[in-house]
């Protein structure tokens, strides 16, 4: 028998939990594909009291990181810890102490990547990320790999599951916002913080590592502009739904010029399309190579067993040696690689407006009056029956005909300036193809 493989893990909890079940559970299979089979040596985690769901063998747990980076008979460590610090300082110690990484932390990397890799170079090591974007779906090996003839023209995707799972709650039993992301919490789908979720932070951070690895530079992650879904309200996924669509959160990068056309924004996407049909905590990405054509993934994005699977096969990757090739050749994240110039996306599109405004005659021609001034035109006006909204205003649902994003941006910063409107309007653009 050839021997074992050990590894260290860092972080026990939704993640490493599934990890630690699955090296368990499907030891034979894994041992087949790594060659040789692979031991959890150590786990690591925060506090050593805590009830675990699944059992090591005693001793296997610490407290202490030292006791992976200083176990020279521990090679590859999976480090499933959230955040920055004190993941960062954790990558750190593993990597100057010779260890090959795993991680499924996208902040980490969107924000420390160059650093850390170049580190990991420096010391002959390498860092597999794959469940870091879209869990179970395994489009970094895509990207990187599978589509490395191609140049990538765009990416469009779904990239937060989080997101998407209180979406697809609200639409399909209407259960408020504050209800569903309190589900998604509970299925162990969202972040520590799950405002990094709602606001639309995990997403572009997922966005910059595409970026980066179908377009060769990095992305400073937090220039990419982005709206979360946390604004959104019930009766907007209603109105939007009347008119045929869902609303997703949507990223998106694309070519534009010499620069990354770069967004994560909630949008409109049309019933019966793979966006549209994305539901609960699944991800999906559209990604456009010059070769290939488009193609189409689709996964759960978030989840303890998906996002297991991913970390899994890197596990793997690693213990193989596939992982330390990819990343000597491919150079990713260096500190030379160009930073993107990114700009926002303004192609011509169709745009979703919904403005509150009081119940007066003149009002729709008014509002209709500014939208010409801007050049935008109508394709349909939705008005419900407005009794009983005196004080709230009357939603007003207005879906464009095709016009640039900066143009339907600066009407509504005309049109909320008037005395007609109540509140603060919203604008979502509507990705028709
Ligand atoms: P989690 O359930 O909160 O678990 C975090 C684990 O890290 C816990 O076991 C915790 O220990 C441990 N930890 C925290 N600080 C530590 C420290 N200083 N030293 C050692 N261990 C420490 O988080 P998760 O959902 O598994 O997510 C982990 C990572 O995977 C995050 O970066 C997340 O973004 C990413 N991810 C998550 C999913 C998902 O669906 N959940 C999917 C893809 C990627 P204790 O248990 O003792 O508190
Ligand atoms: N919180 C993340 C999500 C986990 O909901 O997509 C997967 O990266």
């Amino acid at each position: 028998m050839t021997e074992p493989v050990r590894i260290g893990i860092v972080g026990l909890g939704t993640v490493g939990s599934g990890v630690v079940r699955l090296l368990l559970d499907s030891a034979d299979h894994i041992s087949r594909h790594a060659g040789r089979p692979i031991i959890v040596e150590k786990a690591v985690v925060r506090d050593i009291h805590k009830v675990r769901s699944v059992q090591l063998p005693s001793g296997t747990l610490s407290a202490d990181i030292r006791e992976i980076s200083g176990d020279p008979s521990i090679s590859v460590a999976a480090l499933l810890v959230g955040g920055l610090e004190p993941a960062r300082s954790i990558m750190v110690e593993l990597l100057e102490n010779g260890k090959d990484v795993i991680t499924a932390n996208k902040a980490l990397l969107a924000e420390h990547g160059p650093e850390l890799f170049e580190l990991a170079r420096r010391k002959g090591r390498s860092i597999a990320f794959e469940a870091a974007v879209a869990g179970g779906i395994p489009i970094v090996a895509a990207i990187g790999e599978c589509l490395a003839a191609n140049r990538i023209e765009s990416i469009r995707g779904i990239l937060n599951g989080t997101s998407n799972f209180i979406l697809t709650r609200m639409e399909e039993d209407g259960s408020s916002y504050a209800e569903a992301l309190k589900l998604a919490q509970s299925k162990g789908f969202a972040e520590a913080d799950p405002a990094m979720d709602v606001d639309g932070t995990d997403a572009t951070q997922k966005l910059a590592i595409l970026a980066h690895l179908a377009f060769g530079v990095w992305v400073p992650w937090a220039d990419i502009p982005r709206t979360g879904i946390d604004g959104l309200d019930i009766d907007l996924l209603k109105y939007a739904e009347e008119l045929g669509y869902r609303i997703r959160l949507v990223a998106v990068v694309s070519r534009a010029g010499s620069k990354l056309a770069m967004r994560v924004a909630p949008a409109l996407v049309k019933i019966g399309t793979p966006l549209a049909e994305t539901r609960g905590a699944y991800n999906a990405v559209s990604i456009v190579g010059d070769a290939v054509g488009r193609m189409f993934f689709h996964g759960l994005g978030a989840g303890q067993m998906p996002t297991a699977s991913a970390v899994v096969a890197d596990i793997i990757d690693t213990v193989v040696g596939r992982t330390a090739i990819t990343f000597r050749t491919t150079g990713l994240l260096s500190v030379e690689t160009p930073a993107a110039h990114i700009s926002g996306v303004d192609s011509l599109q169709r745009h979703f407006l919904r403005i509150r405004v009081s119940d007066h005659p003149g009002v729709l021609a008014k509002i209709m009056g500014i939208l010409g001034d801007y050049g935008i035109s109508i394709a349909s006006v939705l008005q419900h029956d407005a009794t009983g909204l005196a004080d709230t205003g009357v939603p007003l649902v207005i879906m464009t005909h095709q016009c640039a994003s900066s143009a339907v941006r600066n009407a509504i910063a005309a049109i909320d300036q008037t005395d007609v409107v109540r509140g603060k309007s919203f604008c979502l653009s509507v990705l028709d193809d």
